[in-house]
């Protein structure tokens, strides 16, 4: 490693111009104020292995939201404040930064959020996570893209280790073992071995953690590229049983994830479906006591309770020789991941057929006529609208009639019958 090591090169070959331009700019604002400004975090630790980061975070030993409201002219950007934090969020054209005033933190209770108050860069690095999330380069003019590691974040990287600051990491914040393994998984690292007794250690700290916290958590492994690995490693490690003990985080998982990949590609799956297969194993009542752990919002919490219920389905619809209308009558009242996720996890082949037969062409069979329609044909208005429409719609369904035509020879052949 060279003695005075800078990346300013670095930052220049993996950063947009735009926001090479803005750094370079707000070191040099920051400095004529006296204020002394550097790039934290995650995307430091990314520059440092190479990889695409363009989440900004930039940290002031001085006052974040008055040097935000000065580069805020030259970008000609929209600014939000959190004055209680003195934190700034710049936004412009397609880019966003995070100004945060250097702060210490210290935990009153394990799990609450901690009481913040302005400090010095060491101190705000001090208080972190991981050292490889504990470093930072410096963006004033003199130290410009200087590194500045405390705590040996630049070492880990190279070995590839996750590492705490100190013993108490995990009980202070617990969603910081989720994190380390989050991190591991998607690094390729590993949990440095004391590092790795202490998470062991405290995984019952998990249970001091909200319910937004953790459901925090659990999005943030789900937007991983691969999150079934970070389920496998919780499992191993006796955490993913804080979530719920019946969830598997085994080759099943793994396997079923996959596959959802595959169905989504080239995007990758919706948060609602990767969580549909996780809670897969679960009973409805089982069901029910995740989505309060996790305080799902109610779209989520839908897709759960559809996916556990058409569970109960699948035996249903896997019948040799069930018709369309038969198949649109189990499905058409839930959401579309719980059938996906269905369709994924089921056992037979036929039940999973029959989803894709709905989700593809089914459910989008419509009758050409209307309420209005039928009442000129001589339909009575009311209740037998409705039935008629049903039975219009299962002979669509059913590949007995195809056209407006079809629709209305049927009608008059009952309304004769009828009168
Ligand atoms: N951080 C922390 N403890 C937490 C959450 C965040 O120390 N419980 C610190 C870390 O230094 C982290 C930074 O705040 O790097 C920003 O947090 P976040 O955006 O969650 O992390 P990133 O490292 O940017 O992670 P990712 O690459 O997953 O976006």
């Amino acid at each position: 490693m060279p003695k005075r090591l800078n990346l300013s090169k670095e930052i220049e070959k993996q950063l947009p111009a735009e926001l090479v331009n803005f750094m370079w700019m707000a070191g040099e604002i920051a400095h004529t104020r006296g204020e002394k400004l550097y790039l934290v975090g995650g995307v430091v630790r990314d520059l440092m292995l190479g990889q695409a980061n363009l989440d900004l975070d930039l940290v002031v030993e001085g006052n974040a939201i008055e040097l935000a409201q000065r580069l805020k002219k030259n970008v000609n950007g929209k600014l939000t404040t959190h004055s209680r934090f003195n934190t700034a969020k710049l936004l412009w054209d397609n880019w966003s930064v995070d100004l945060t005033t250097a702060r210490t933190e210290t935990y009153e209770k394990p799990g609450a959020l901690p009481k913040v108050t302005p400090g010095s860069l060491d101190q705000d690095l001090g208080r972190r996570d991981f050292t490889i999330n504990a470093m930072a380069l410096g963006l004033n003019p003199g130290f410009y893209g200087q590194p500045i590691d405390p705590h040996g974040g630049r070492d880990d990287l190279k070995n590839e280790l996750i590492r705490v600051l100190h013993d108490n990491s995990f009980i202070d914040d617990a969603t910081r073992i989720w994190r380390g393994l989050r991190y591991e998984q998607r690094l390729d690292f590993h949990l440095e071995k004391k590092t790795l007794g202490l998470l062991k250690r405290d995984t019952e700290m998990l249970k001091t953690i909200s319910a937004d916290r953790t459901r925090y958590e659990v999005e943030c492994i789900l937007k991983e590229r691969y999150p079934e690995k970070v389920f496998r490693r919780a499992a191993e490690l006796e955490v993913l049983p804080h979530l719920h003990p019946s969830l598997r985080g085994d080759g099943w998982l793994a396997e079923k994830f996959e596959q959802a990949r595959k169905l989504s590609a080239p995007a990758p799956p919706e948060a609602g479906l990767y969580l549909a297969l996780l809670a897969y194993p679960l009973t409805k009542e089982e069901t029910d006591r995740f989505i309060s752990r996790l305080k799902l919002p109610k779209a989520l919490a839908q897709i759960l309770i559809d996916t556990a219920v058409l569970k109960s389905k699948m035996r249903l619809l896997a019948t040799p020789g069930l018709s369309p209308s038969g198949i649109f009558r189990l499905l058409e009242a839930y959401s579309s991941p719980a059938m996906v996720a269905n369709s994924i996890a089921t056992e037979s082949p036929t039940a999973s057929q029959n989803i894709h037969l709905y989700l593809t062409r089914l459910k989008y069979i419509e009758i050409s006529l209307t309420g209005d329609d039928l009442i000129q044909m001589g339909v009575t208005s009311g209740p037998e609208i409705r039935e008629i429409m049903e039975r219009l719609q299962k002979a669509r369904l059913d590949g007995e009639i195809a056209s407006k035509e079809n629709e209305r020879e049927l009608v008059r052949e009952w309304l004769t019958k009828r009168d």
